[in-house]
């Protein structure tokens, strides 16, 4: 069943680097397959080209600057009620976190349960935090994957929405498989944004169900 809204979902992206997430979600409510609107974009860093994306796209960009609640003793809690403030003034309905590389602290996570969303290039709960696809290979996976999961205090370990798996080849470098891996982030990540658009995901405790959702293939098998 989908839910046929009056109004594109508003959506605010935080994201902290080069925004290839960000385009994606963005070249989707271009072709049509998203329903939604990007009311800002918002950055811990100045330079982020993410920002610089955003404008090009005619998009609200906005900088909120850490430093002036550099080591107040709830720093990070003080610079998330500021966004959290920017995101009510723009009416935000769902948040994606896109590269946004800030742990979120309960005053988002709270504002937004189950309205937050981020993308992990690894297949949770394998290789939360950084550097994931070095930390797959050395560990002599056969399989690596990106996820899309609701955000929740724990860092990468709140509801998984979406995953895909790609195989980790003999001679890849950490570069390689986060190419490769990045190509599906694109993919799932505005997957994800429409299933919520249309109201077709429901989370019982850590699961998360699609509605109409239909299975898809058997297995994956790595080396096939
Ligand atoms: C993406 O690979 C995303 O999965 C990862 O950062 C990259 C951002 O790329 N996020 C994390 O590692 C969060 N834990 P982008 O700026 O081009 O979207």
């Amino acid at each position: 069943m989908s839910i046929k809204r009056k109004d594109a979902l508003q959506v605010a992206v935080l994201a902290s680097g080069r925004g290839s997430n960000l385009q994606a979600v963005i070249d989707a409510i271009e072709a049509g397959t998203v329903q939604a609107k990007i009311v800002a974009v918002i950055s811990n860093k100045k330079d982020a080209p993410a920002l610089e994306r955003a404008r090009r796209q005619g998009l609200s960009s906005l900088f909120v600057d850490p430093k002036p609640y550099a080591g107040t003793p709830d720093s990070r809690e003080a610079y998330d009620r500021e966004l959290l403030d920017v995101l009510r003034r723009h009416d935000v309905e769902l948040v994606l976190l896109a590269g946004y590389m800030k742990i979120v602290t309960r005053v988002l996570v709270e504002a937004f349960t189950n309205r937050m969303m981020n993308i992990h290039p690894s297949l949770l709960p394998s290789f939360p935090g950084l550097d994931v696809q070095k930390k797959a290979i050395e560990w002599g996976c056969k399989l690596a994957g990106c996820t899309v999961h609701f955000v929740t205090e724990g860092v990468d370990e709140g509801p998984i929405i979406l995953q895909v798996a790609v195989p980790i080849l003999d001679d890849d470098t950490s570069d390689t498989l986060a190419a490769r891996i990045l190509k599906q982030e694109h993919k799932i990540y505005p997957r994800a944004v429409q299933l919520f658009a249309e109201g077709r995901l429901r989370v019982e405790g850590r699961r998360v169900f699609i509605e109409d959702g239909k299975p898809e293939g058997e297995a994956v098998i790595s080396p096939s």
